[in-house]
């Protein structure tokens, strides 16, 4: 232990304080802060404190609580990430139960400062703080900002508990795990954060978990500005009876051996339960068709947590959402080829394309669109993989994201509506051939935290204005009177070129998936 630390212990010793966290290698002073009265001691990289921290800890299927222990917490490295539905995604981190953590990046000495929380994408059941990208040195160095990455139980630890557990009518555990992590930032970080000027911001289901939080009663004034990157607003959240087909189907699997009892089930290994919801989720397609596609399991409406079906709260009552937009200013962004990334990885036979849309859009909805004469998609030998990704990126992404962003503004919101037409390729996507030389689903993650080039220099420069301001430099608001043809959208880098979507088209000829099940 570092001479310093060995002060800060017998301080905490005669202050009768929980022994600090600060005897990690690589601990700084200039790092140290307090968290739930304890002092915790990051790394310094650079001028930027990097400090993981524990906000809350949880049993099993219960309800997070905060914390008052940091024990066990390795503060300068990024924290284990919940358990993953699929092997292995983080490239080596370790994952664990023990997982509500946040890592916090922030110049050295950050005395109220603006910050930037981000939740990770990953179809609410991958991805961690760890994952590629997720660094906030660069944005907090730049911008002199707080940046954050707020970790929350995933999967079936996450959304879809055991009928035997309390948590089984109000399955959200992850949205509260969120809705906590955000309270503790406020309550533990008020020296360092400005807490009048916190941007909440995440890409694809980590924006779609933000839009469950616009109807959460307890969310106003948590956060006063949003990013909404590749949200995928065709998709809803499950009504209850979606979870519970799925509760149904983990929980008779195999794998748990027919236990129900709810200590039973908090006691069974992780392993197990894990295998169970892994052959669930992964059959979803066949089992539970009407399930967004690689996104089965997600939060639950109609619930305490989660009162309204928060997307077609936004498209039918802006103005009656728990977070007025007229509060919360808006950046929103999809990619150039959002959807190339959904596609199959060989060749797609016109045959089998009439299926695939099916699930997406419907039986009378797919008849429209094969047969609609913008996409012009013709029955014959050639690959239709193009058509498709084009359609989901459409339908998905782009021409929901307009419609949202129209919405927003007629309920008096400022928002600000991008498309990136360039990016930097994302490690995830290296599997998917079909994503070269495109703008696939996160390749906007790499520049939005610095990494590649002049062209991330002009993002961070520009998201820095929004974090700090709530107004991107060089950027008009969409008006609510701007039609869906991309009008108002800006082109970010690339070919500058912003496509069109048709004016009712998708909603009304096309109805969104939310739209469907809902
Ligand atoms: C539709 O596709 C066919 C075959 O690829 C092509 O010959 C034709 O010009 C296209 N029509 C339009 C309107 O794009
Ligand atoms: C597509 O072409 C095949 C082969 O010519 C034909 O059997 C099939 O009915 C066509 N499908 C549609 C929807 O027109």
């Amino acid at each position: 232990m570092s001479s310093w630390c060995r002060i800060l212990t017998v301080v905490a010793t005669v202050l009768h304080l929980q022994e600090p966290a600060c005897g990690a290698p690589g601990a700084s002073p200039a790092c140290v802060l307090t968290w739930s009265g304890q002092i915790i001691a990051g790394k310094l990289e650079d001028g930027v404190c990097k400090t993981t921290v524990r906000y809350g800890s949880a049993k099993r299927w219960e309800d997070s609580v905060a914390v008052t222990s940091q024990s066990g917490i390795h503060a300068t490295e990024l924290p284990p990430s919940c358990p993953q539905i699929t092997a292995n995604p983080t490239q080596g981190q370790s994952s664990s139960e023990d997982c509500l953590m946040a890592t916090i990046y922030a110049p050295v000495g950050a005395r109220q400062l603006p910050a930037l929380i981000w939740l990770h994408g990953g179809s609410y059941s991958i991805g961690s703080a760890s994952a590629p990208g997720l660094d906030g040195s660069e944005l907090a160095k730049k911008g002199k900002i707080v940046v954050i990455f707020l970790q929350y139980r995933l999967n079936v630890l996450g959304l879809i508990p055991p009928q035997s557990a309390p948590s089984a009518s109000d399955p959200n555990l992850q949205v509260r795990d969120v809705i906590l992590g955000l309270k503790e930032i406020r309550k533990n970080l008020g020296w360092q954060v400005d807490t009048s000027k916190v941007t909440l911001g995440g890409q694809s289901t980590g924006a779609s978990l933000i839009r469950g939080l616009l109807v959460a009663p307890g969310t106003q004034g948590l956060f006063q500005r949003m990013i909404l990157q590749s949200d995928p607003f065709a998709y809803g959240m499950a009504p209850m009876a979606e979870t519970n087909n799925f509760r149904g189907r983990i929980f008779s699997h195999p794998a748990l051996g027919g236990v129900t009892g709810f200590a039973d089930l908090q006691a069974a290994s992780l392993e197990n339960v894990m295998s169970a919801a892994r052959a669930v989720f992964s059959e979803a397609r066949v089992q539970v068709p009407d399930a967004p596609i690689g996104q089965p399991f997600r939060p639950t409406y109609d619930t305490p947590t989660i009162p309204k079906e928060p997307t077609a709260e936004i498209f039918n009552n802006a103005g009656g959402l728990s977070v007025s937009p007229a509060n919360v200013p808006l950046l929103i962004t999809s990619t150039a080829d959002d959807g190339a990334a959904s596609v199959p990885p060989n060749l797609l036979s016109y045959l089998f394309l009439e299926p695939l849309l099916k699930r997406l859009l419907g039986d009378s909805g797919t008849q429209v669109v094969l047969t609609w004469s913008a996409y012009n998609i013709t029955n014959d030998s050639a690959d239709k993989r193009p058509d498709v990704a084009k359609i989901i990126t459409d339908a998905a992404f782009r021409c929901s994201a307009r419609e949202a962003a129209r919405k927003w503004a007629a309920a008096g919101g400022r928002v600000y509506v991008g498309e990136f037409r360039e990016g930097v390729h994302y490690p995830f996507n290296d599997q998917c051939s079909f994503c070269t030389g495109k703008v696939c689903h996160m390749d906007d993650i790499l520049p939005t935290f610095g990494q590649g080039g002049a062209f991330a220099t002009m993002i961070t420069d520009t998201w820095l204005t929004f974090i700090k301001n709530g107004e991107p430099d060089g950027w008009a608001p969409f008006a609510s009177s701007n039609g869906v043809d991309g009008a108002g959208v800006k082109a970010l880098g690339g070919d500058g070129v912003v496509p069109a979507c048709q004016a009712d088209f998708w909603g009304n000829a096309v109805k969104w998936h939310w739209q469907l099940t809902a």
